[in-house]
């Protein structure tokens, strides 16, 4: 029950991940009375944040300093983070990472018994707290169980959203299928926090979850609030062949190498320092995620990289650490290589390849985590604030979801304090959205014969080819006419089961509906920057040009053509544009 009535309430969370639980705490803390809703579309503890492995960076050793994280951050970004997002991401990080503590989060610890810290890529000092290599497991399970000591807290779990309701210029809640019985309801509120993650199924071969299909940033884009940034795809450079599970960054910071098929340390070879017997910060494999996939690309073509059944590979070992190293800092490693891979990494080399990871760009937000539509925020991976600017450091994305979920939830208690109660036409938009979902994947079955998966695949291999690791002007413009094709194929797909309880068919489609979406902001973004920048790389325009393109990316959504990408400029604080030196 919402303050209100059944299903109204104050401030209103869609995602029930790191950033939905810790916005909903945020809440809660703000002002006890407000009521919350957290709407997932999995129990709490499915999300993917469970899934996330290797650490969460904050400074806490007394060699460090806010400033070099700051720097590292920015330069690790190639300038394109704002840097007044990037100050108070590094400020609030350790206060956040000590609260968690206190909320239970089992932190390794060194001998002395301080906060355990390990290196991270593109990082000069170690300062990546981890609980082993389950750091994300143990951060949500302590969020999670933090919200349940707060009654106002609401959770719709198991809840669908298929779109945000917007009445009288702002946002005021959502409509949400409850997946157990089909049911299409408005859940109303006087703010709404989007936290629903990113939305790598947009591309074949990842390491997110198969929920994380961009459903709050083509939600946001719907209603008009620009995608930011979108062109900046990170790939993971140490993802297992065929199932693209993670390989921890941490099995390289433990000491790991990566090796061609000539067994040779090629990181050497593409400006990332020389090999060491120890991990060097900022060098070789602990070098930056786009510089170090890139590199996978290079060695492919010089015919470096083995070839297997899922693909070409170079291997990562971790023989040479010993089984005690292993066991104690990357138990996780080892039991996904067994498992998946059926290999021990203690006595052999794990096959890993790049493998499309996190998205740096998202829902266009300010500081303080609002968007452009009154009443709507976001958070975490689904945002973008911007702290990862073009190529997002290991480890920063779990404090962004703490720091940015926090402050989203004090926004967005403050926005809904200052409200009157929601709209009562909610109710008759949400029966006109029962309406539209009815009509399009339900009528005329007959004459329907596009099936989602085919459309999803050939979304997936457009999306590879044309807009993955190196880019060019060609290569875009076919993915941009793919992808249209795509979305009008889409109206031709049938549902066949029309059953009400938990038609997976049905959320697929609406899913897919969401991921063409967010493809055509991705696509368009890549096509109009003719620079390259971090992750983005056009082959045809080989360099990074300050001069045209120290700007953000505005992706605005244009009915049946293809978006309009308007520009914003970076925030320059104190760091200048330079060069990125690794090794
Ligand atoms: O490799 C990893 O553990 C990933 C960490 C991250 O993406 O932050």
């Amino acid at each position: 029950m919402g303050r209100y009535g059944p299903n109204l309430h104050d401030v209103l969370i869609v995602g029930g991940g790191g950033a939905g639980l810790r916005a909903a705490i945020a809440v809660a803390e703000t002002d006890p009375n407000l009521s919350v809703a957290v709407v997932s579309k999995v129990y709490p503890m499915r999300s993917h944040t469970v899934s996330a492995e290797g650490g969460a960076a904050a400074v806490i050793k007394p060699d460090d300093s806010l400033d070099e994280h700051a720097y590292d951050t920015i330069s690790g970004g190639d300038w394109m983070c704002d840097q007044d997002a990037v100050e108070a991401f590094v400020k609030e990080a350790p206060e956040e990472m000590i609260q968690l503590e206190h909320w239970g989060c089992p932190w390794s610890r060194e001998e002395d018994g301080s906060i355990a810290v390990r290196p991270f890529g593109g990082m000069v000092k170690k300062r990546t707290w981890f609980a082993a290599d389950k750091t994300g497991f143990h951060m949500l399970h302590s969020m999670f169980q933090t919200t349940l000591k707060y009654d106002p807290i609401r959770r719709y779990d198991e809840y669908f959203v298929t779109s945000l309701l917007v009445d009288d210029g702002r946002c005021q809640g959502v409509v949400a299928l409850e997946l157990s019985t089909g049911k299409i309801e408005a859940i109303g509120a006087r703010s709404v926090i989007l936290c629903t993650g990113g939305c790598g199924n947009v591309f074949p071969f990842t390491t997110n979850a198969n929920i994380k299909t961009g459903d709050g940033m083509a939600m946001a884009y719907r209603t008009g609030v620009a995608l930011k940034d979108m062109e900046f795809v990170q790939y993971h450079p140490t993802g297992l062949p065929f199932t693209g599970i993670l390989i921890t960054e941490a099995a390289r910071a433990e000491g790991g190498y990566l090796l061609n098929k000539e067994n040779y340390r090629y990181l050497q070879d593409y400006d990332l320092g020389v090999p060491e017997e120890k991990p060097v910060l900022r060098s070789m494999e602990l070098g930056p995620r786009d510089r170090l996939s890139q590199a996978f690309v290079k060695e492919l073509e010089k015919g470096r990289t083995f070839e297997g059944p899922y693909g070409p590979f170079v291997h990562l070992d971790v023989r040479h650490l010993g089984k005690d190293v292993i066991e104690e800092k990357i138990p996780f490693v080892r039991e996904l290589c067994r498992k998946y891979e059926n290999i021990d990494p203690v006595h052999e080399m794990i096959p890993v390849r790049p493998v499309v990871h996190y998205m740096m760009g998202g829902i266009d937000t300010d500081i303080n985590s609002s968007t452009s539509l009154p009443g709507l925020f976001a958070a975490g991976e689904a945002a973008c604030v911007s702290i990862n600017g073009a190529n997002r450091l290991g480890s920063n994305s779990l404090t962004e979801l703490l720091v940015f979920g926090a402050r989203a939830g004090i926004s967005a208690a403050e926005f809904a304090s200052k409200q009157q109660k929601p709209s009562n036409k909610l109710e008759a938009l949400a029966n006109d959205e029962r309406k539209r979902i009815e009509k399009k994947y339900f009528s005329g079955y007959a004459k329907k014969s596009e099936r989602i998966s085919v459309i999803r695949k050939e979304m997936h291999q457009t999306m590879e080819r044309g807009a993955g690791i190196y880019r060019t002007e060609a290569s875009l413009k076919n993915s941009r006419s793919k992808i249209r094709e795509l979305q009008e194929r889409l109206d031709s797909c049938s549902i066949r089961d029309e059953t009400f309880t938990f038609n997976t068919e049905l959320i697929a489609a609406i899913e897919l509906s969401y991921m063409l979406d967010v493809a055509e902001s991705i696509i368009e973004s890549a096509l109009n920057r003719t620079e390259s920048r971090g992750s983005h790389q056009r082959e045809d325009h080989p360099e990074r040009d300050d001069q045209n393109f120290l700007v953000h990316s505005l992706a605005y959504r244009a009915e049946k053509e293809s978006p309009r990408v308007e520009y914003k400029p970076v925030t320059i604080t104190r760091w200048p544009p330079g060069e990125r030196k690794y090794g």
